[in-house]
């Protein structure tokens, strides 16, 4: 569109709380939240109904929706500027999800590798809202006619199916949804584990060095990456085979916004173990005041409860003319 009033584009995304954030979570996904906020009218959730697709302890999803709220905020989310609330508070998700399955088809949600993966791991609950897990998370990202949605490459298999449903949802009844594209994040998209490096961060990991957790202490953070899996060789050096070396570039990269080529020159001609040393310290320095401001909002619950109060009321009346549209589309009474 040209002239007129100039309309800034609009971001949503969503994160899960399950567990405390790794520093996967946080680099590729988390810390590229808070400046978008300076161009673009952005929405950001915690999507605590996706969390259900896999068996949760009540008491302990409780805390952890909290947590992963505050950390939000803690990262530089500002609810003043942005829509910040929490999935299960903005009724219209769930109620656009139903619909949107109805225009999802089971050979396509059986194709979703996540869902491939997940099935796997939890032989003993492959659910149906595993299943239809897409819907929702299309129904998340078009409630709001989002123009962009960052995610990690994990997730980009869940936009094209949005994309999918969208098209398709708009062939049948007219122009209703916009088309979101993905932002993909580039620089720390995937963060790898530190024990293997050929598979992502992941707190699930059983191996307690694969992944850092907001959470951990500064020696705790110095000590998983001193004990980093890296390689043979002794070369600091961005190269294909080096697994190891690359995620710890990318990391210290991320963390100090050095070039590969401006790491490369600081590290020739030292080995692994001042590498490692300085990575750990740039990831120390990078948390410290994230954590600092997590504890500071840990103790003011009334704050926090006043944020997602707000936001919800807020997501809510936006979602809701997207809600009131579609169900006139397809042919309910709207009441
Ligand atoms: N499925 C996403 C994940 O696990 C989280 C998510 C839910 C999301 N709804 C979303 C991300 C909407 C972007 C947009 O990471």
């Amino acid at each position: 569109m040209e002239a007129a009033k100039e309309k800034r584009k609009s971001v949503l995304s969503g994160i899960q709380p399950t567990g405390t954030f790794t520093l996967g979570n946080y680099l590729g996904a988390v810390k590229n939240w808070a400046p978008l906020q300076d161009d673009y009218d952005c929405a950001y959730m915690i999507a605590d109904l996706h969390s259900l697709t896999v068996r949760q302890e009540p008491a302990k999803l409780r805390r952890q929706i909290l947590e992963a709220y505050a950390m939000l905020l803690a990262s530089g989310v500002d609810p003043n500027k942005s829509i910040v609330f929490i999935q299960s508070h903005v009724k219209t998700h769930t109620e656009l999800a139903w619909i949107l399955s109805c225009y999802t088809q089971f050979g396509e949600l059986s194709r979703m590798t996540q869902f491939k993966d997940k099935a796997q791991k939890h032989a003993d609950n492959v659910n149906a809202g595993l299943f239809t897990y897409p819907s929702l998370m299309a129904a998340d990202i078009l409630l709001y006619q989002a123009d962009l949605v960052p995610v990690g490459a994990d997730q980009k298999q869940h936009l094209e199916i949005t994309r999918d449903i969208a098209n398709r949802f708009n062939g049948i009844y007219g122009n209703t949804f916009n088309i979101p594209d993905g932002l993909i994040l580039k620089a720390g998209a995937k963060i790898m584990s530190l024990a293997d490096p050929q598979k992502k961060m992941s707190k699930s990991d059983e191996n307690p060095n694969a992944c850092i957790l907001l959470s951990d202490t500064p020696d705790t953070i110095i000590k998983k990456c001193k004990r980093a899996v890296t390689d043979s060789e002794a070369e600091v050096v961005y190269r294909e085979g080096k697994d190891g070396i690359n995620n710890l570039m990318t990391i210290y990269s991320v963390c100090t916004k050095k070039s590969f080529e401006e790491i490369e020159r600081e590290f020739s001609g030292k080995g692994y173990g001042d590498f490692k040393m300085a990575v750990g310290e740039a990831v120390v320095a990078e948390l410290k005041p994230i954590q600092d401001e997590f504890k500071r909002l840990m103790d003011s619950k009334d704050y926090l409860e006043d944020c997602y109060r707000k936001g919800a009321e807020l997501a809510t009346k936006i979602s809701r003319r997207t809600m009131d549209k579609v169900n006139k589309k397809v042919g309910l009474i709207v009441g």
